[in-house]
C-alpha cells in the first residue's frame, strides 16, 4: 500500500493546532481504516493482508505510550473471545518476555513503526520463534518490514506529538484484526453496522461536544483523575496521558474498581474525576457505585456516557456520546476526553503540538 501525503494533508488547514485538526480528521481517518474491510452484504469483517494468518492460540501485544492503551483494548477483546492475551509495555517485554507457546502471535502496535522499545520487543519475540505482526500507520516502517505480517491503520499523517487520530484508528484496526482472527461476538451484524456508523458518530461528538465548557469549569484544579472498566479502562489511561502530555497538569487514570485500593486517598474537592460509563450492564452499575464513592469525598464528577445508565444523575458535568455497540463505545468516549485535554491545554497557553521533553517518535531505549 502507498499513501500520498499532499500539502493539504500536512498543513494546518485553518486550525490553530495540528492536534485539533487531527482530532477533527477522525471521521475520515476511520473511514480509511474501515475501507474494504467490512462486507455488509456478506456480513463479514476481513483484513485482506491477513488471509493466510491462522487463528493464534494466544496473543502477546507489545507497545508504548498511547499505542499501549490500544494494545490493552485489543487484549481485552481477545480475552472476551476466549483467547489468552495480554498487553505488555514493550520496554518491559524486551527484558522480561512472557513465555511463548508454539502458536503464540506477538503483535506490536506502533503508530510510527520506529519506536525503539517496541522494535526490540518484537525482535526478542522473533528470536524466540514467535510469529510477529505489526499494526502501524507508517508504510514500510521498520516494524512493518521486520514483522511477518502487517495491518495498516491508514490514519494519514499525524504531526501533533500527542497521538489522537492514530489512537482511534488503532482501536478500530485492533477490533477488525481480532474479529478477523477469532470471533469476538456471536452476532456480527450489529457490530458491522456500528463500525459503518462510527465515523458519523465521531462527527456527531465533534459537532455537539461540551468539552470546551467542561475544561473551563475544571481548569485550575489540583489534579485530574480518570476511571473506566473493561474497554473503557484503557480510555481512562489514555485520557490521563493526553491530559498530562499537553496541559502539564497532574492526571492519572485508574481501573474504576481499583480507585478504592489506594488512589481514593488523593480524591478531594479539588480533584475532578472523569468517569466513563457506557451501556447499562454490570460494569456500568459498578462504576456508578465508584462515582458515589468519589462524590462522597466532594470531588467534582464528569461523566462520559451514552445515557444508557443512570450515571448522569450523579454527575456535576456530563459529556454525552451517541449510543453505539459496546465494542465501539471506547472510540467515542476517547474523542470527548481528547477535546477536554485540548481545551484545558489551550486555555493554559501550552505549546500543544510540541510539548516539552516529548518526541513524536522515540528511537532510543
Ligand atoms: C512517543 C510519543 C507517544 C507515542 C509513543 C509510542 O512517546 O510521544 O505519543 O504514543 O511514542 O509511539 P508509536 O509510534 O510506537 O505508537
Amino acid at each position: 500500500e502507498t499513501v500520498e501525503y499532499t500539502a493539504e494533508a500536512t498543513g494546518k488547514s485553518g486550525y490553530d493546532h495540528y492536534m485539533l485538526k487531527e482530532i477533527n480528521e477522525q471521521p475520515d481517518a476511520l473511514r480509511q481504516c474501515l475501507s474494504g474491510r467490512l462486507d455488509e452484504l456478506e456480513g463479514t469483517i476481513e483484513i485482506e493482508e491477513l488471509s493466510d494468518l491462522p487463528a493464534p492460540g494466544s496473543v502477546h501485544l507489545v507497545a508504548c505510550g498511547t499505542s499501549y492503551h490500544a494494545a490493552m483494548y485489543a487484549a481485552t477483546l481477545l480475552r472476551e473471545a476466549g483467547v489468552p492475551a495480554a498487553a505488555h509495555l514493550a520496554s518491559e517485554y524486551a527484558t522480561a518476555p512472557a513465555p511463548l507457546a508454539e502458536d503464540t502471535l506477538v503483535v506490536g502496535i506502533s503508530q510510527s513503526g520506529e519506536t525503539a522499545d517496541t522494535l526490540t520487543a518484537l525482535r526478542e519475540a522473533r528470536a524466540r520463534g514467535a510469529r510477529t505482526l505489526a499494526v502501524t500507520n507508517q508504510v514500510s516502517s521498520t516494524a512493518a518490514r521486520e514483522c511477518d505480517d502487517v495491518v495498516y491503520i491508514r490514519a494519514g499523517p499525524e504531526i501533533g506529538v500527542a497521538a489522537t487520530k492514530t489512537f482511534s484508528s488503532q482501536l478500530v484496526a485492533s477490533l477488525l484484526l481480532v474479529e478477523d482472527l477469532v470471533d469476538v461476538v456471536d452476532d456480527l451484524d450489529p457490530l458491522i453496522e456500528a463500525l459503518r456508523d462510527l465515523p458519523g458518530a465521531v462527527q456527531e461528538v465533534l459537532d455537539t461536544t461540551d468539552a470546551r465548557e467542561v475544561a473551563a469549569e475544571i481548569s485550575g484544579s489540583d489534579a485530574f483523575f480518570f476511571i473506566g472498566r473493561g474497554g473503557q479502562f484503557p480510555v481512562a489511561l489514555e485520557g490521563a496521558l493526553k491530559c498530562k502530555e499537553i496541559s502539564y497538569e497532574h492526571a492519572e487514570g485508574f481501573a474504576a474498581g481499583e480507585l478504592k485500593h489506594g488512589p481514593l486517598a488523593l480524591v478531594t474537592s479539588e480533584t475532578p474525576v472523569f468517569a466513563i460509563v457506557t451501556g447499562d450492564g454490570e460494569r456500568a452499575r459498578k462504576t456508578i457505585s465508584n462515582i458515589k464513592e468519589v462524590e462522597a469525598r466532594d470531588a467534582p464528577v464528569v461523566v462520559v456516557t451514552d445515557g444508557r445508565s443512570e450515571a448522569a444523575r450523579y454527575a456535576d458535568l456530563v459529556l454525552e456520546i451517541p449510543d453505539t455497540h459496546p465494542l465501539t463505545a471506547p472510540v467515542l468516549a476517547n474523542v470527548q476526553l481528547q477535546l477536554v485535554s485540548y481545551h484545558l491545554a489551550n486555555d493554559l497557553g501550552r505549546p500543544i503540538d510540541k510539548p516539552r521533553n516529548l518526541a513524536k517518535s522515540v528511537t532510543v531505549e
